[in-house]
């Protein structure tokens, strides 16, 4: 099988091996500080008994998947905590064609793409449906996608690359397309936590046993090497992921799940927010330069993102790499995400250098 491997790894080898000083804004791995009682749990769990450094239960902590389930309003027998939303999006995908209920999974493009790269892992075939300009998605659009042979809708909102945050109609209106066609709605949340617009909905909000929703603390504590995440089955679907999740993984990490448990308990409000608030003011410095520097970009309503298109500099990867060499600032090819960005180049806000980032461009592009 001919894997497609996506290109991060790639970029951020070219950047590591820059001749240069370059700025980083590649990946999603947020620059700012955990929760502090996140660090406290880590310290805290290196001196517990040895009997806490053996397996986990596969599906996840007991008291951690009751922690999540009554956050999110769910039994906790719907939740199976997995190696970061990577794992959750995959035991999703992997549930949904398993059905036999189609092979076709839907996406968006511009789209992440690790999900086409998984659709072809596990066997499917992808269909895309655009988005318009801003990177929201037409319900309608998917309805005319959407066929007998829709296994699954997978979206992610706050988006990846986009930015947008689907409402809460797009959001009743996917559930209903994957009800219609018996297919499953795989919504990954994992940036609920950056939602800078207030108009976020999660998929729970409708009831369904044709939704699954994918989530981890990667990004909203800023931990993504920790790899904490979880999915939330209808009744009907869990017991088969969770014995894939077992048979793929053993379990997850046991250090890192009770350290996100005493995080979630003790952590304020405020913490998300001055975390909001960093990012509302990188979107802002970056624009402002963007604008200086007479390009087209996107405003992002949540998420790390912004894409932005330079005349005459199409976002191919050989493009990513002249501006890593002659400018000093690294972001990815928008051809990585599909082909409705291939002109444009998407840049991650987490670094604090946001604002020289912007500078470098506005010069290399004066
Ligand atoms: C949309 C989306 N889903 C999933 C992930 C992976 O999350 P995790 O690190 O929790 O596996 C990312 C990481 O960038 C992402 O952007």
């Amino acid at each position: 099988m001919n894997y497609e491997t996506p290109l991060f790894f790639h970029v951020m080898q070219y950047a590591d091996a820059a001749d240069r000083d370059v700025i980083d804004m590649v990946s999603g791995n947020p620059d700012w500080e955990p929760p502090e009682a996140l660090r406290e749990g880590l310290r805290e769990y290196a001196d517990l008994e040895p009997d806490r450094f053996q397996y986990a239960p596969s599906a996840g902590l007991r008291e951690l998947r009751t922690e999540i389930a009554a956050r999110r309003g769910v039994d906790a027998e719907q939740v199976v905590v997995t190696n970061g939303a990577g794992e959750a999006n995959y035991l999703a995908m992997a549930r949904a064609l398993e059905r036999d209920r189609g092979n076709e999974i839907l996406l968006t493009d511009p789209v992440y793409p690790y999900y086409p790269g998984k659709t072809t892992m596990l066997g499917g075939t992808q269909r895309f449906v655009a988005t318009d300009d801003k990177g929201y998605l037409d319900p309608a659009d998917v309805r005319a996608a959407a066929s007998d042979e829709t296994a699954a809708i997978v979206v992610n909102t706050p988006n990846n690359p986009t930015g947008a945050v689907y409402p809460a109609e797009t959001m009743r209106e996917l559930v209903s397309i994957a009800e219609a066609y018996d297919a499953i709605l795989i919504s990954d949340e994992v940036y609920d936590h950056y939602d800078l617009s207030g108009e976020f909905a999660s998929a729970l909000e409708t009831d369904s046993a044709n939704r699954i929703v994918t989530n981890a603390f990667s990004k909203s504590m800023a931990i993504t090497g920790v790899r904490v995440g979880y999915a939330i089955f209808p009744p009907e679907l869990v017991a088969d992921a969770k014995s894939r999740h077992m048979l793929v993984n053993v379990a997850t990490t046991r250090p890192g799940q009770y350290a996100v448990l005493r995080a979630l308990r003790e952590t304020e409000p405020d913490y998300y927010e001055r975390n909001r608030q960093r990012l509302r003011e990188r979107v802002e410095t970056f624009t402002d330069a963007l604008d200086a520097a007479g390009a087209e970009y996107t405003t992002p309503s949540g998420s790390f993102y912004v894409m932005a298109r330079f005349e005459g500099y199409p976002g191919t990867l050989a493009n990513v790499e002249r501006l890593i060499d002659e400018a000093g600032v690294a972001g990815m090819p928008g051809e990585a995400f599909g082909d409705a960005r291939s002109e444009w180049l998407r840049f991650a806000l987490v670094t604090p250098r946001v604002e020289e980032a912007a500078e470098r461009l506005a010069a290399y592009f004066d």
